[in-house]
């Protein structure tokens, strides 16, 4: 099998290409994989509540419809024109939502915030974008702030990255206390935190 993935990151034009193809090109609102996922990425919050959150690369906001009720504020970013479109009017009339199209690492919203979800989208990124984009994360966090990162970890071809090469660099690089790690069959998610 030869080796296609990529050397740059998987930019905006292909995450367009996906949206203009399908609504929902990953089945986030009805595939039982999806709902597992956002179920234990929820858990993983214990019940908090965050005064102001980043979710990246939230699609049609599915999961930012789940997150919203625990964020007094929630700015949500897809790289995707599209996919933020569906999510607006997923999420219209929702207090305290606010959808933006921008892509990390270059186009992040400036912090602080105390929590920050990166769902299935850092393995987009090369290696040395996704140290430039978890430096850039973990400047934006707020005192005591938490990051969780949560990817699929079966074997992708097409990806610059693979799940678990994302969470061992986020785990090399960042200079926060890991305070939760979950490995399921399909997925690993990981919770760092500011001492
Ligand atoms: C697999 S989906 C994950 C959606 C959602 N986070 C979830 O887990 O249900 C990945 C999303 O990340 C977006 N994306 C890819 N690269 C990005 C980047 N550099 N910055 C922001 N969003 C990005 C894509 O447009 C896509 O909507």
């Amino acid at each position: 099998m030869s080796d296609v993935r990529r050397r740059a990151p998987l930019g905006r034009d292909y995450f367009e290409r996906l949206y203009e193809r399908s609504d929902d090109p990953w089945g986030f609102e009805t595939s039982a994989y999806e709902r597992a996922k956002y179920r234990r990425t929820l858990e993983a919050l214990d019940n908090r509540r965050f005064h102001r959150a980043l979710e990246v690369g939230c699609s049609i906001g599915v999961f930012t419809a789940l997150l919203a009720p625990r964020c007094d504020e929630l700015v949500a970013i897809d790289v995707s024109e599209r996919a933020i479109a569906r999510a607006r009017a997923r999420l219209a009339g929702v207090p305290g939502v606010r959808l933006v199209r921008a892509g990390i690492p270059a186009e992040l919203p400036p912090g602080p915030f105390d929590l920050i979800v990166c769902s299935e989208v850092l393995y987009y990124l090369t290696a040395d974008v996704l140290r430039n984009a978890a430096a850039a994360l973990e400047e934006a966090l707020a005192p005591g702030g938490t990051l969780l990162a949560v990817h699929w970890t079966e074997p992708t071809r097409h990806y610059p990255l693979q799940g678990d090469e994302v969470h061992d660099l986020l785990t090399g690089q960042l200079n926060l206390d890991l305070t939760y790690s979950l490995r399921e069959q399909h997925f690993r998610l990981d919770r760092w935190e500011q001492a």
